[in-house]
């Protein structure tokens, strides 16, 4: 089971005039596990006044670059990220955990592919990351960028940006969208939805065939943007999408399955077994574990990163919502703790199982 690493800080800069860009050092002996692939997220800790704060940020470093970097939006009342944009020096140490998560390329040398990147506010991050280590690993393919902010004062990365099209002028293509902000062409002005997103690829793809689409933002837009790219003829496969924000919960429907009763949850981690009862009024198994003092990884708990992803090797649940795991892995019995409550009276979940 992965496990929380203290990293020291080694650098932290202004992105756009709401977010930061931090860097963290990795030990020599902690790089294997910290490799990455382009687009996976770290869960981050802190711990602020007693209380625990836990939070996802996406990398947007290029694949094996060092220090590693991540990109956190300030929100407003944002405990972590007002205290990341405020008060977190170089030189701090945060508790990260090695990245996860299955929004992500592997970058093949003899791969000549067409990629297009859609992007909204910070959901750039991983896609930065993603942009990069193609431009750099493949040298046959090309990335066409839609990238949807406000304004150009905050829109992040756009330097980065700036600086790739320099070094690969005819292998990367950029496309911005400003929503508040006038514009010259009337493709440019708005903000990326479906229609928008046709608008686009109209304009800027057509006789192109894109092999694969990335498309990163809040939920509102994850679902009608991807859902418009297999409109234009994209494959269901080939469109991978991350959410960030809060997504829309089902509860009532997980818990109209499971079981009303307590359970018995026995878990698996690092080859030993814990068991602990569940309560019928725990929301979850993260939950439920925390209840009787036994710590399962999480870090979102909306559904989304995947920190929480476990086997089930016995027995049965039912999971409220998923945007962290890809059909297969669901099929292969994979669930979100977080996410999980049981429908058979005991259950065994495998931790150790990737
Ligand atoms: S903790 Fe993020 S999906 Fe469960």
């Amino acid at each position: 089971m992965k496990q929380f690493h203290s990293l020291k800080v080694a650098a932290k800069s202004r992105e756009a005039s709401d977010a930061v860009r931090i860097a963290l050092d990795v030990p020599e002996e902690l790089r294997e596990e910290f490799a990455f692939l382009p687009g996976q997220h770290l869960p981050v800790q802190v711990e602020r006044d007693g209380k625990r704060l836990r939070r996802t940020y996406s990398i947007c470093s290029r694949r094996d670059q060092w220090p590693l970097e991540i990109g956190i939006r300030v929100q407003p009342g944002g405990q972590f990220s007002e205290y990341a944009a405020t008060e977190l020096q170089v030189g701090d140490e945060l508790q990260v955990m090695p990245p996860n998560g299955q929004f992500h390329v592997k970058p093949e040398a003899t791969d000549g592919k067409c990629y297009l990147g859609v992007a909204a506010g910070s959901g750039i991050t991983p896609v930065l990351s993603i942009i990069q280590s193609v431009l750099d690993g493949e040298k046959d393919s090309r990335v066409i960028l839609f990238y949807g902010n406000r304004k150009q004062r905050t829109t992040m990365f756009i330097e980065d940006l700036y600086a790739l099209k320099n070094r690969f002028p005819d292998r990367l293509q950029l496309h911005f969208v400003f929503s508040q902000e006038e514009q010259e062409f009337e493709v440019a002005a708005g903000r990326i939805d479906a229609d928008k997103l046709k608008e686009l690829h109209g304009h800027f793809c057509s006789g192109i065939e894109v092999d694969e689409a990335f498309v990163c933002g809040p939920d509102s837009m994850i679902d009608t943007v991807s859902a418009a790219l297999i409109e234009l003829g994209m494959r269901a496969d080939c469109v991978h999408a991350e959410r960030f924000g809060a997504p829309r919960r089902t509860k009532a429907a997980a818990s109209a399955e499971s079981r009303k009763d307590g359970a018995e949850i026995t878990v698996i981690m690092d080859g030993h077994k814990k068991s602990f009862a569940m309560s019928k009024d725990a929301a979850n198994i993260v939950d439920a574990a925390a209840e009787q003092g036994v710590e399962l990884p999480y870090s979102c708990k909306g559904g989304v990163c995947a920190t929480c992803r476990t086997h089930v090797r016995e027995g049965e649940v039912r999971m409220a919502t998923n945007y962290g795991l890809e059909p297969w892995e669901v099929e292969k019995g994979f669930v979100l703790a977080c996410q999980s409550r049981p429908v058979s009276r005991a259950v065994l979940l495998d931790y150790d199982k990737s």
